[in-house]
């Protein structure tokens, strides 16, 4: 059975208990629900890739609720990671570091590095503290699916699977953390997200992508060194383009193929005369309602979904690369 909670302070008590025996609790962030167990703890680290059906060579993310957490993890922070750590620490920025011999093999999927993080919300934070262990969570859905940005959406997925679900309400972000690898001097993004590249560009401009993220297609001569984006991604049950061109050009392209099983994305302020017709909000930065409307279209037997061409800029870009991967890459360019 799984306990579905608010987040009291005696449920957060009873949820660090959990977490010491060993049990799996679903947690609010800023940016998604993680599935946490302790981190040092390689048994209950297990039953989460066995609750999410999650490859076990893709790693998880260690959770901290104060910096200095990351000393006994790591072997070594350097500059770049401090000021980073120092700069944008609580927040929904994850670091890759040289991994101490204190983390267990099974959180760092065979490399020898590990990847941390220092949530801003105050439920997850607590839960950290009360636990008094870091707390390792992947996003809190079945491997495959979007990630859930609301306690409902953890239920659906997990329900009977794990120990109890802490609802904290919306996600505030919706997109999963900026994934930086700081184990050389200049920092590489290995996954876009709310810490955006202009974000560090103006400490560190020589900040760069990891080369997958900056691809127009999906191949596989390009190994992403985050292991977790070679898997297929956040799909959805209809099948999603991304449409990319002149206004009217779209706008024409969508009216002359929808049917009425047809969702189409857009943006405010971009209308459409269509029966099932969402916004993703504004045009030029991220997206707290993506994954939660992918969810929707499928509960509402949605076989098609036209979504327009997100501005790329800031966390816009975090939004594209969610998009061009439950798209599985169809971009159509008018
Ligand atoms: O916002 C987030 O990061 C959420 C919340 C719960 O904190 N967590 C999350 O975890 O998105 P997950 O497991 O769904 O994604 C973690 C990503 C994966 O792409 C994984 O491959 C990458 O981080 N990663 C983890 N450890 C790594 C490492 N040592 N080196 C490179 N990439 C790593
Ligand atoms: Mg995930």
């Amino acid at each position: 059975m799984t306990r579905l909670v608010n987040a009291e302070k005696e449920n957060l008590a009873s949820a660090a208990e959990i977490i010491n025996n060993g049990g799996l609790v679903a947690f609010p962030t800023e940016t998604v629900y993680g599935l946490g167990a302790d981190g040092l703890n390689e048994n209950a680290v297990k039953k989460i890739y066995e609750a999410k059906g999650r490859p076990s060579d893709n790693p998880l993310i260690l959770h901290i609720q104060d910096k200095s957490e990351v000393i006994p993890l790591t072997l070594k922070i350097n500059s770049t990671a401090q000021k980073l750590m120092d700069t944008f620490w609580p927040g929904p920025m994850t670091l890759v570091f040289k991994k101490s011999s204190l983390v267990p093999p099974v959180i760092s999927g065979g490399l020898d590095t590990v990847a941390i993080r220092l949530p801003e919300n105050e439920i997850a934070r607590e839960l950290i503290k009360l636990a008094k262990t870091p707390i390792a969570a992947p996003s809190a859905n079945t491997s495959g699916k979007p990630s859930p940005t609301k306690a409902s959406h953890v239920f659906e997925d997990l329900n009977g699977r794990i120990d109890m679900i802490i609802d904290g309400g919306s996600c505030d972000i919706g997109l999963e953390s900026t994934v930086i690898d700081v184990t050389t001097l200049s920092p590489v993004i290995l996954r876009p997200g709310g810490v955006t590249f202009e974000d560090i560009y103006k400490l560190f401009p020589d900040v760069s992508y990891d080369k997958h993220l900056t691809l127009d297609t999906i191949t596989d001569t390009v190994k992403p060194r985050s292991p977790g984006m070679k898997y297929k991604h956040y799909a959805p049950e209809g099948e999603l383009f991304i449409l990319d061109g002149d206004i009217e050009k779209v706008q024409k392209y969508i009216l002359e193929n929808s049917d009425e099983n047809t969702a189409v994305f857009t943006y405010d302020g971009i209308e459409f005369d269509l029966p099932y017709v969402r916004s993703l909000g504004n045009s030029n930065s991220g997206s707290k309602l993506f994954f939660d409307l992918l969810r929707e279209c499928d509960n509402n037997s949605i076989t098609k979904i036209f979504a327009l061409m997100p501005d790329k800029k800031g966390v816009g870009f975090a939004l594209y690369n969610r998009m061009f991967k439950a798209a599985g890459g169809k971009i159509i360019k008018l």
